[in-house]
């Protein structure tokens, strides 16, 4: 297996998820009060799957890939430094995204305020937006450059500490 190929493994998965959410939002907008119980419900369990899966591929690119790139491919590190950027951007965003959720999901008074919902649908494009553009540029860029530029033995102990860590 490539290295491009085993970092970006997540990534095709992540996407099929961002999909499915951006048509929810729009079944959200659109279907009327009769389906919110239900949409709600299945973009809640999407937002879960963004905290924990994305959020625990996020850490492996922090904790292990990102450094490791940043020391045997210095010319990286600019980007990889905006990416991390946007890795935060996501998790500020996810967390109001999280607060505005739940209080449409429990039918709160401030909720029924129709803001509230636009705020709620406006964020949650941004987000999903966001989390595309940057899967793209990590598997369009990032990980083929480093898939082009280290060397064999580079590439495997890459892949081991990925390894190590996911265990
Ligand atoms: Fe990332
Ligand atoms: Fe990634």
């Amino acid at each position: 297996m490539s290295l491009r190929s085993f970092l970006e493994e997540d990534h095709a998965g992540t996407l099929e998820k961002v999909n499915e959410f951006q048509n929810l939002l729009v079944n959200l907008q659109y279907e009327g009060k009769a389906w919110r119980g239900s949409n709600l419900k299945q973009i809640g369990g999407l937002l879960r799957f963004f905290k924990k899966e994305v959020g625990r591929h996020m850490r492996i690119e922090e904790e292990v890939e990102f450094p490791f790139l940043k020391t045997h491919l210095p010319r990286l590190e600019c980007l990889i430094e905006f990416l991390s950027a946007e890795h935060r951007e996501f998790r500020r965003n996810l967390r109001a995204l999280e607060f505005l959720w739940a209080q449409l999901a429990r039918n709160s008074r401030a909720s029924s305020h129709p803001k509230w919902m636009e705020r709620f649908t406006g964020r949650a494009g941004y987000v999903a937006n966001l989390l595309k553009g940057h899967l793209q540029e990590e598997s369009k860029i990032l990980y083929r450059v480093a898939d082009r530029l280290l060397r064999n033995e580079e590439k495997r102990a890459l892949m081991k500490k990925i390894r190590r860590w996911a265990k």
